[in-house]
C-alpha cells in the first residue's frame, strides 16, 4: 500500500518505520527540512509540509491508499470543530455542542 504518516514525531516515525518492514511504500511529513532529512535516514520517502497551509498540502503528492495523521493541535481543532457545529442546528444537536 502507498501510505501517508503526517506527523512524524514518536509516534508516526516507528509507525512509518514497521509498515516499510512490512513492504508498504510510506511518506512521511514534517514542516521542516532537518525533520525531512530524519524521515530519509528512517528509510521513509520524505515530504515537507504545514497542514495548516493549504498551499502546502495543494503540492502533496496524491493519491494515497491509506493516510495516518498523529498530529494533535487540540487547542486550535477543538474550536474549529466547535464553531462550524455550533453554526449547524443538526450538528450541534447531535453533538451536544452549545455555545457558551
Ligand atoms: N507520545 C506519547 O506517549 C503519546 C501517548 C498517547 C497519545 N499520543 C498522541 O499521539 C499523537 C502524536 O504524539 P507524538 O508524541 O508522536 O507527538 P510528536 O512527537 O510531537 O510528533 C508530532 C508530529 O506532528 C508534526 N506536526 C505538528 N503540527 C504540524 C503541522 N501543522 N503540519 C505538519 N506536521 C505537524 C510535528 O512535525 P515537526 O516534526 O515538523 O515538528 C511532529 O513530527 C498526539 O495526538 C498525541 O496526543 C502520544
Amino acid at each position: 500500500m502507498r501510505v501517508l504518516i503526517i506527523g512524524c514525531g514518536y509516534v508516526g516515525l516507528p509507525l512509518g518505520v514497521e509498515l516499510l518492514r512490512q513492504g508498504h511504500a510510506v511518506s512521511g511529513l514534517r514542516r521542516s527540512a532537518a525533520g525531512a532529512a530524519s524521515l530519509q535516514s528512517a528509510g521513509l520517502h520524505p515530504l515537507t509540509a504545514d497542514i495548516t497551509r493549504p498551499g502546502d498540502l495543494a503540492k502533496l503528492p496524491l493519491p494515497y491508499d491509506w493516510i495516518v495523521n498523529t498530529i494533535s493541535d487540540k487547542a486550535v481543532s477543538d474550536k474549529a470543530v466547535s464553531d462550524k457545529a455550533v453554526s449547524d442546528k443538526a450538528v450541534s444537536e447531535r453533538m451536544k455542542i452549545r455555545k457558551r
